[in-house]
This record gives C-alpha cells, sequence and structure tokens, in this order.
C-alpha cells in the first residue's frame, strides 16, 4: 500500500512541475476532500442539506454544500501560503488571498459538482485545477492569471465522493487513482498511469434536451443506438448528473460523456476554466480526447471566469466519431 503523500514524494523527480509547493498545494486538496467526505457522508445528519435559499452567479439554486465545500476547500488552499488566489464556481468574482501575495499558484475549482444530487444520495464531487500566476510575484493577481488556456495548466484532478471516495489527478505525468480509507485517513494509491481502456460502451448525455441538440449530435446518438458488433454497438446509455461520477465511470470502462448546446445553454452547461479544462487535462494524459464539438478544450482562450461551452470528451476516437458528425451537418 501507498499513501498519496508517499506517491508524491517517490515520484517527484518524474513531475515536470511537482514542486515541494505543489506538493503541499495537493496536500491542501487532499485535507479539503477528507472534510468534505466525513461532511457528506453524515449531511443528512447536519444542517448542511437541502438549497441555501441563494442564486449563485450561474443562476442556480446553490446548495448549503456547494458553499459548505467551497468554504473548506478555500480555507485548506489559502492555510498552504502558496496559492495567491482561487476562482470557483460558487464565487461571482476571483478571490484575491490577501497576505500571499507571493504565492505562485492560482486554483480553479467546482467544490462540489452533480449538487442537485446530494439530496439524494447520489455520487457527486470536487475539480481542481492549478496554474502557476503569469502576473508577477508579489504583486495581487489580477483576473489575467485565470484566463490562461487549459494546456497551461500544472496540475488538474477531481475526487469523486461514491460508494468509495476517490482522488485522481494528473500533473502531466499520466493519471494517478487513490482511494481513500476512512480507518486511516489516508488516499491509497490504486492505479498509476490509468489509461481509457481501447474501446468503450458507454455514452452519457441528457436525452431529455434531445430535441434542441445540434443536428451532428442527434445523429450521433442514432449512430450509438444502431448495431454493429464491429465497434460494440449499440452503446448503453449511462448518465448520473455529476460530470465527475460520469466521467470516473467512462475513464474505467471506456466511453463518451456529452454535454451539447441546449435551449437553455445555446453555449452549453459546462463551464470551461473549472469543469471542462482540468477532465480534458486527464482526459487526453489517460489517452482520451476532449472538445467542444470544433475545437480541442485545453486550446481554448477563456474570456470570462465562468463562461460555458459544449463538452465531448472520453475515448479518443469517440470524440472523434461525434466531431465528424457534428462537421458533417453544420
Ligand atoms: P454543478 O453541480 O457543479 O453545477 O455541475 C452540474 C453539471 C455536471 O456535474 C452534470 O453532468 C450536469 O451539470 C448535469 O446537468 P443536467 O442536470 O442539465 O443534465
Ligand atoms: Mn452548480
Ligand atoms: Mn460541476
Ligand atoms: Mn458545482
Amino acid at each position: 500500500m501507498k499513501t498519496l503523500g508517499e506517491f508524491i514524494v517517490e515520484k517527484q523527480a518524474d513531475f515536470p512541475h511537482a514542486t515541494g509547493e505543489l506538493t503541499a498545494l495537493l496536500s491542501a486538496i487532499k485535507l479539503g476532500a477528507k472534510i468534505i467526505h466525513r461532511d457528506i457522508n453524515k449531511a443528512g445528519l447536519l444542517d448542511i442539506l437541502g438549497a441555501n435559499g441563494v442564486e449563485n452567479v450561474q443562476g442556480e439554486q446553490q446548495m448549503k454544500l456547494d458553499l459548505y465545500a467551497n468554504e473548506k476547500l478555500k480555507s485548506a488552499l489559502k492555510a498552504r501560503g502558496i496559492v495567491a488566489g482561487i476562482a470557483s464556481e460558487e464565487e461571482d468574482e476571483f478571490v484575491i488571498f490577501e497576505g500571499f501575495e507571493d504565492g505562485r499558484y492560482v486554483v480553479l475549482m467546482d467544490p462540489l459538482d452533480g449538487s442537485s444530487n446530494i439530496d439524494v444520495n447520489v455520487s457527486v464531487g470536487t475539480i481542481f485545477s492549478i496554474y502557476h500566476r503569469v502576473t508577477p510575484v508579489g504583486t495581487p493577481i489580477t483576473e489575467e492569471d485565470f484566463m490562461q488556456p487549459g494546456s497551461q495548466q500544472v496540475a488538474a484532478g477531481y475526487v469523486v465522493y461514491g460508494s468509495s471516495t476517490m482522488l485522481v489527478y494528473t500533473t502531466g505525468n499520466g493519471v494517478n487513482a487513490f482511494t481513500y480509507d476512512p480507518s486511516l485517513g489516508v488516499f491509497c494509491l490504486n492505479q498509476e498511469r490509468l489509461t481509457y481502456p481501447p474501446t468503450g460502451k458507454m455514452y452519457s448525455i441528457n436525452e431529455g434536451y434531445y430535441v434542441h441538440f445540434p443536428i451532428g449530435v442527434k445523429k450521433y446518438i442514432k449512430f450509438c443506438q444502431e448495431e454493429d458488433e464491429a465497434t460494440y454497438r449499440p452503446y448503453t446509455s449511462r448518465y448520473i448528473g455529476s460530470l465527475v461520477a460520469d466521467f470516473h465511470r467512462n475513464l474505467l470502462k471506456g466511453g463518451i460523456y456529452l454535454y451539447p448546446q441546449t435551449a437553455s445553454h445555446p453555449k452549453g452547461k459546462l463551464r470551461l476554466l473549472y469543469e471542462c479544462n482540468p477532465m480534458a487535462f486527464l482526459a487526453e494524459q489517460a489517452g482520451g480526447k476532449a472538445s467542444d464539438g470544433v475545437n480541442r478544450i485545453l486550446d481554448l482562450k477563456p474570456q470570462t471566469i465562468h463562461e460555458r461551452c459544449p463538452f465531448y470528451v472520453g475515448n479518443q476516437y469517440m470524440v472523434e466519431d461525434v466531431e465528424r458528425f457534428i462537421s458533417d451537418n453544420q
């Protein structure tokens, strides 16, 4: 058994960006994950279920656990003294960590992903994305530090709070998966250099919005449902409603997650900076692909912190299939 802490120290030399600071940063996320794990598992007993009665900047009903997770992660990251500030789904603007202008990192996060599931005991997650700041150390960070393309990430990962709690991350040197052992309070290495299986049989999409999907996506869904033994079709439809949980299952078993443009979300629902970019970094590191239907997600130049984009992520050949249907049906 190897813990996350031991793994990072052992692999120190391999990680292109993993300075001692990045190790400390990842351990802050580990701490946040342990706290959220503990309180999600007894959310029904604490007064942290249900809506917070506030609408967040996304126009969503903020759940108490959205805010709880946001606060716990924010304080864990700030305490390390190496993060100059954060951007979060649950914060209208980016947050400068006063007094930590010397921090070399900025972190973007979705503190609780899939929060519509939290009150019905279905898997949820946390997503994080880490960059070196681009503004001079010693000065307060600016929005420019958060407007970097996803290709500049130095690390990214997620925590999935499911039947077990797992932390999966990359620093650009493959994807590594750890399972939390609450009895010991440590994350133990599950799998090193996790990659997509060569073929997949699952597609994940909210077919409730089918009527509004681009024609190419409608044709791709029909393609998924056609019989073709050579390509393992028909595929199985699996959709949990938590990006992290759907992504994690598709990474292990092979598949594609799709969130196209819809009537209510003409640019797609998922947020580029703290959902699509980190998951795209992981997908590529696992031999997969992530696209907005036309462009590589990691090449997109962000314009605003909460901007959204269509999102297709999973086995490379499956993403390329849907890109072909989209381009053939412009
Ligand atoms: P969040 O809970 O962080 O706002 O993210 C929810 C996202 C994603 O996790 C999930 O796949 C998708 O929204 C579900 O959207 P629909 O309910 O529209 O299918
Ligand atoms: Mn939300
Ligand atoms: Mn989310
Ligand atoms: Mn969220």
